[in-house]
């Protein structure tokens, strides 16, 4: 067993032929040589001994690269189908990584007009002064994003599922406009991960993740990665990663792996218990509107059913009464944790409009569908009817 995993994990396997499940826990893992042990050590050092100027064993300095963090980008890679990934400090770094390695000064960017807040500052405040522009577009209408894309552009970035509305982007038809552009698509598939969403089967170039999400999925972390087929491509990005030091720290990289493991259990459950609490949501008469790509009322839910393996454990929705009763929802749950961040075990229910979007500004907030009013529900493991308790007494509750 130990020497066909050892050799799937050299063999770096494009097209995966053993089921997701497996390979989220045996993708590009073998036990340590050395000991025996079935988990990856964690390779907690800076450097590494060399045996004589110039000869090493692969690793030089933690910032370039370390077992434990190599042993989670192949996990990782496997996993999507992809080469090894390349890993990062957080979501945030590998997003910044992907825009140094792939663009300059006079070049263009196209993003879905809905994307994480930090995603929009990441653009707008840092690299629009460094001569690098971004277009937000509605990249679900796949005549806007043509009507986007210009000579200049040599990304497309999409969300999809978009946070926080869930608006989705049909990933094959936007891979066929960028390639037409002359431009590579990116999807972050964050929010449904390799496990619910094959983004390369559909035409995507690039995956990129917050693995601070359902893949670490235990909110004890923050990391990223960014995963490409594309060989002299992930030369660059891992260059960037060293150049600039956004590289993942071991010990992130270990508890990330560990949490992978049970990524495919997680996202089924995930998916069902934020499908029960939608549907009681939906037929709630205090409920005036609600977003879950399952539901076949969701605007795009024959895309989802098309490009999805399932939905995933994001709502969003809003309260009849408007941005004062979303608020007093919120104020009144206890059960639910309010907090940024989505996908771990834990049901965290959030408010973009002053949370993870508040550096939108309001006018455009309220175009693109992040009304004030909004809830974002990331739906963790509990059980189903416990929190949907808890939401009906936060309902009933007349939160400040
Ligand atoms: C879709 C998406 N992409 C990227 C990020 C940024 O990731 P991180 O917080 O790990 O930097 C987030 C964070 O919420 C996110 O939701």
């Amino acid at each position: 067993m130990s020497t066909s995993l050892h050799t799937l994990s050299v063999r770096s396997v494009i097209t995966p032929t053993l089921d997701l499940s497996t390979l989220a826990i045996h993708g590009g893992l073998f036990p340590d040589p050395s000991t025996g042990a079935i988990l990856t050590p964690i390779h907690q050092t800076t450097t590494y001994v060399q045996s004589a100027v110039g000869v090493d064993k692969g690793f030089t300095y933690t910032r370039s690269g370390n077992p434990t963090v190599a042993a989670l980008e192949r996990n990782l890679g496997e996993l999507d189908g992809g080469l090894p990934a390349v890993s990062f400090a957080t979501g945030m770094a590998a997003l910044t990584a992907l825009f140094l390695t792939l663009l300059k000064s006079g070049d263009e960017v196209v993003v879905s007009d809905v994307v994480y807040g930090g995603t929009v500052r990441l653009l707008r405040k840092v690299l629009e002064p460094l001569g690098i522009r971004s277009k937000f577009v509605d990249t679900s209408s796949i005549e806007s994003l043509r009507g986007a894309v210009s000579r200049k552009t040599r990304l497309v970035l999409i969300e999809t599922p978009a946070n926080p509305t869930l608006k989705l982007t049909d990933i094959a038809a936007a891979a066929e406009v960028a390639h037409e552009a002359g431009a590579l698509l990116a999807v972050d598939n964050t929010f449904l991960t390799p496990v619910l969403q094959r983004c390369f089967d559909l035409g995507a170039d690039i995956t990129v993740y917050s693995t601070t999400k359902h893949i670490e999925g235990h909110n004890a972390t923050v990391g990223g990665a960014v995963i490409t087929r594309d060989a002299e491509l992930r030369e660059r990005l891992r260059f960037v990663q060293n150049a600039v030091g956004f590289a993942q720290a071991p010990f992130e990289a270990w508890i990330t792996l560990r949490g992978i493991k049970t990524l495919p259990l997680r996202l089924e459950r995930h998916s069902r218990n934020a499908l029960t609490v939608a549907r009681i949501l939906e037929d709630d008469s205090r409920i005036a509107k609600v977003l879950y790509p399952g539901l076949p009322s969701f605007p795009q839910h024959e895309l989802a059913r098309r490009q999805h393996i399932d939905h995933g454990g994001l709502i969003a929705f809003e309260v009849k009464g408007g941005a004062r009763a979303g608020i007093s929802l919120m104020n009144s749950v206890k059960l639910c944790a309010l907090a940024e961040s989505l996908g771990a075990v834990e049901t965290l229910i959030t408010h973009p409009a002053s949370m993870t979007h508040a550096t939108i500004p309001p006018d455009e907030r309220e175009r693109i569908g992040i009304s004030d009013g909004l809830v974002r529900l990331s739906v963790g493991l509990e059980a189903a009817e416990d929190v949907v308790a808890d939401l009906d007494q936060a309902l009933d509750a007349k939160g400040a």
